[in-house]
């Protein structure tokens, strides 16, 4: 339990003087209680939306049971829940607790409202560079593989390898490391790996392809930071938005092709076997995946990793990926996951990514208010780390606050820009404390994860009605340093966890 965030006053009683409910808290309130009590809480904005965010009542209660008996033995979802008994997991979250990361989002997969909302991007090495979508604001180009289609009809492909040498160069891993920053998380797209691995969908550009991955591996390396490489964009999609690289509306489940996932994952996992610094390897980013599809595909990729990195150095990431709600816990990985992906089978050192965020809140939470947003909803969700049954790691967190045509979007705007600044200065707090603080009642360790991202240019207008949509400042690691609504020091590590030499 994040004490600090109770006794800075902004826990269980707030929530429930802004609902109108009657909770009592006790003297010690542990993850069953607050579970329930949310629950409560939560039951009369019980709408169908909030169910999709969170799961049904009925995924709740299941947590909250799960909660109350994290380590005893029981019947049922409890027992599902309990601890997967994962000496490497355990060995590797506890090697590196505290994890202070930063994505390097954008780079080697250009998600357009990252890096395409305006003219220009910003960068360390170079100053303003131009963005490759520059020109492209109305057209179709609403992700990579479009915008890839259109600069090789007009012969511009030049234009994303200069991108990808400007936007994230040598400096910037320095950089990251004298801000106290001790690890990246990589998000690749399977065309810098091989992008004739799918004969069906033609179009992406390799470039200079894994000699980016290369040099960002010895960058890191050179600077001292640990790597966690994700598999963002996969054969096929392992969704339909643009966040794979393709942004398809009419995308299906049937279109994700699992055999030459296998491959790219087989690919990076002998490439950098011998990266001492490479101490995760990101199975799939937010796939909306059935679970009969993702756990053939888990098990297979698992093996081919296996074949060349070790359980006792390199943990297999799984992406529960929130938009599921607590379902992706209480169904995928208590009832499916944990069940069969076990070290009795094979299968050690994995460990779940929860993408923690307060961006995309449905309209009742959403319309809360900004005191429950960035205080009581960040301690909430940061219990989520504790119920799942393995250590998580947060691949994804920002500053991001529902935006405009909210109650909390509006209230944040109304702020003054004094205001505005304390208010995001609490909200990184409270996340940090959330997702690296150890409670008193906590049944494993917060291990900490990664902002996204590290530079997320900012959108000149992002109000208006347009052809372009894209980041807006919160988004941004560096901005948020320099803006200091993250103090200095505090997403920091003083030394980082030396990576484990394999032996032999
Ligand atoms: C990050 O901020 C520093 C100033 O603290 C600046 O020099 C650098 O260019 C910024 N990097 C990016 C990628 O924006
Ligand atoms: C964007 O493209 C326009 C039209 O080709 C060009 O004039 C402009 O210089 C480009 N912007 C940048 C930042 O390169
Ligand atoms: C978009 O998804 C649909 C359904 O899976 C698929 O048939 C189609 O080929 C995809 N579009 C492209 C251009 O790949
Ligand atoms: C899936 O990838 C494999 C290569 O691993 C390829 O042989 C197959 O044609 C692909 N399937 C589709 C539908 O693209
Ligand atoms: C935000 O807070 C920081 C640190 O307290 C301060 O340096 C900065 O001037 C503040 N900005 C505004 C707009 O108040
Ligand atoms: C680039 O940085 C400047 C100031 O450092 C900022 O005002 C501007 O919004 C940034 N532009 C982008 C596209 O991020």
């Amino acid at each position: 339990m994040p004490r600090a965030i109770l006794v800075g006053g902004v826990g269980l009683g707030l929530l429930a003087s802004l609902l109108s409910l009657h909770v009592r808290p006790g003297p010690r309130l542990d993850c069953v209680t607050l579970v329930q009590q949310f629950l409560e809480a939560l039951s009369p904005l019980a709408t169908s939306k909030v169910q999709a965010r969170f799961g049904s009542q009925r995924a709740l209660h299941e947590i909250s049971v799960a909660c109350a008996s994290p380590r005893s033995p029981s019947s049922g979802l409890g027992s599902a829940a309990q601890h997967v008994g994962d000496p490497d997991a355990l060995a590797w979250s506890a090697r590196y607790d505290a994890l202070r990361g930063v994505n390097l989002g954008g780079w080697l997969l250009m998600e357009r409202w990252l890096v395409g909302g305006n003219a220009y991007v910003n960068t360390t090495c170079c100053g303003r560079v131009e963005s490759p979508y520059n020109g492209t604001a109305c057209s179709s180009a609403t992700s990579e593989l479009p915008l890839t289609v259109e600069l090789r009809a007009r012969g511009e492909l030049q234009k994303i390898d200069a991108f990808r040498d400007a936007f994230v160069t040598r400096a910037d891993f320095a950089l990251l490391r004298a801000l106290g920053v001790d690890s990246v998380r990589l998000p690749i797209g399977y065309w810098i790996v091989d992008p004739e691995v799918v004969p069906a969908q033609p179009g992406f550009y390799q470039g200079a392809g894994l000699r980016l991955v290369d040099d960002a591996v010895r960058w890191a390396e050179e600077a001292g930071l640990t790597v966690f490489l994700q598999l963002h964009g996969a054969p096929g999609g392992q969704s339909g938005a643009q966040t794979t690289g393709f942004e398809n509306k009419s995308w299906t489940a049937a279109s994700f092709n699992a055999s030459a996932s296998v491959e790219i994952l087989r690919k990076l996992a002998q490439r950098y076997a011998a990266a001492q610094n490479v101490i995760a390897l990101g199975l799939l980013n937010e796939p909306e995946l059935p679970v009969d599809t993702l756990l053939p595909f888990y098990e297979e990729a698992i093996r081919a990793i296996r074949e060349h990195m070790p359980a006792s150095r390199v943990a297999v990431v799984i992406n529960l990926f929130s938009e599921r709600g607590l379902l992706a816990i209480a169904t995928d990985a208590w009832r499916v996951f944990n069940v069969q992906l076990t070290p009795a089978r094979g299968f050690a050192n994995i460990i779940f990514d929860l993408h923690i965020y307060y961006a995309f809140l449905p309209q009742q939470l959403a319309d809360t208010s900004l005191a429950t947003v960035t205080g009581t909803l960040v301690w909430v969700q940061s219990l989520l780390t504790q119920v799942t049954g393995r250590p998580v790691i947060v691949g994804e967190w920002s500053l991001r606050l529902p935006g405009w045509g909210t109650a909390v979007g509006d209230e944040f705007d109304a702020l003054t820009p004094r205001a505005q600044n304390a208010t995001l200065q609490r909200f990184a707090t409270n996340q940090i404390d959330g997702i690296s603080r150890p409670g008193a009642s906590d049944a494993q360790p917060r291990i900490g994860g990664y902002f996204w991202s590290w530079n997320a240019p900012v959108l000149s207008a992002v109000r208006g009605p347009g052809c372009v949509s894209g980041a807006q400042a919160q988004w941004g690691f560096n901005i948020s340093l320099n803006a200091r609504w993250i103090a200095p020091g505090q997403w920091s590590a003083a030394t980082p966890a030396p990576a484990i030499q394999s032996v032999g």
